[in-house]
């Protein structure tokens, strides 16, 4: 098992209930994309898995051990989980190959993490995962000079270049244009698979839920409205799931499966 989660409750500190009685677990190796409208919990919930957010109700396991017991296993937990955070929190004058390789710095020593910030230690991997997401000319860039979409990236390339078993990505692709977010999530979704990592990522754009991932998690109001095979998720689900929230009309399920040809849509994952 990967995680899982038993009638978890979170409040935050200003007594808001962000998530109410989730009960949800992933084997290792699953790919879950977490849908629903904002507001949701969809953040609140991944932050709970990495044991960012701690529980006012329940009970957490991960990676098959239990979450919240003394510091020093916590902290263990937590150089096993790599995060790509909705609004990456890079320090903004640092360059580009040092928030890739602060990746590791859970798992390094502490005397290479501290060697690490002034003089890169791993200048050819922080490469090999920027040429990933197609930054490896912004290796010394500074970060503050990078494009929403570019900082974005640099997120993703720090949690390849981590190797974690369970990767937690919130709204990853957000600030690219559809070609590029596609792209993005399938290398997400492919180096998941590849490790055997667990993958969960939130996301708002519906139609790379359903043709990227194996299993959608819908949430409104912090509960979970349904936890399904992506094929098995019906229209009628995501209107109810995004009803409401906005006068837009839902978003709408892409073609899925094979053209009239059989062959793969040219720019879907399935
Ligand atoms: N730090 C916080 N303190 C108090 N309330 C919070 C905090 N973070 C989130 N909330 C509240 O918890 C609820 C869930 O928020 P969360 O960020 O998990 O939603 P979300 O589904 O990720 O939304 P979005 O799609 O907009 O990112 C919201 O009502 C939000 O206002
Ligand atoms: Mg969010």
């Amino acid at each position: 098992m990967s995680f899982s989660l038993h009638q978890v409750g979170v409040t935050h500190g200003n007594g808001h209930e962000a998530l109410t009685a989730i009960t949800l677990a992933a084997q290792q190796g699953e790919s879950v994309a977490l849908i629903g409208p904002s507001g949701a919990g969809k953040t609140s919930l991944l932050n709970t898995i990495g044991t960012a957010l701690p529980l006012s109700a329940g009970t957490l396991t991960v990676l098959n051990q239990a979450a919240w017991q003394d510091k020093a296993s916590l902290r263990a937990l937590r150089a096993r989980i790599g995060t790509v955070h909705q609004a990456a929190p890079i320090p903004p004058r640092q360059r580009v190959v040092t928030a890739v390789l602060a990746g590791k710095l859970g798992q390094w020593p502490a005397w290479k993490s501290a060697l690490s910030l002034l003089y890169p230690q791993d200048m050819p991997g922080a490469r090999q995962a920027l040429e990933r997401v197609h930054l490896a000319d912004k290796l010394f860039a500074r970060c503050d000079q990078l494009s929403g979409g570019q900082l974005q990236r640099v997120g993703i390339a720090r949690v390849l270049y981590q190797q974690a078993q369970l990767i937690l990505a919130d709204e990853p692709v957000s600030a690219l244009d559809p070609t590029l977010a596609l792209s993005t999530v399938q290398l997400l979704v492919q180096e998941a698979k590849a490790r055997n990592a667990t993958l969960v990522a939130s996301l708002h754009a519906v139609d790379l839920a359903l043709s990227c991932f194996e299993r959608l998690v819908g949430i409104r109001d912090g509960r979970i409205a349904f936890d399904l095979p992506a094929n098995k998720v019906t229209d009628v689900q995501l209107r109810a799931l995004y009803a409401a929230e906005s006068s837009a009309p839902p978003p709408s399920r892409p073609a899925q499966g094979t053209t009239s040809d059989g062959n793969l849509p040219a720019h879907g994952c399935r």
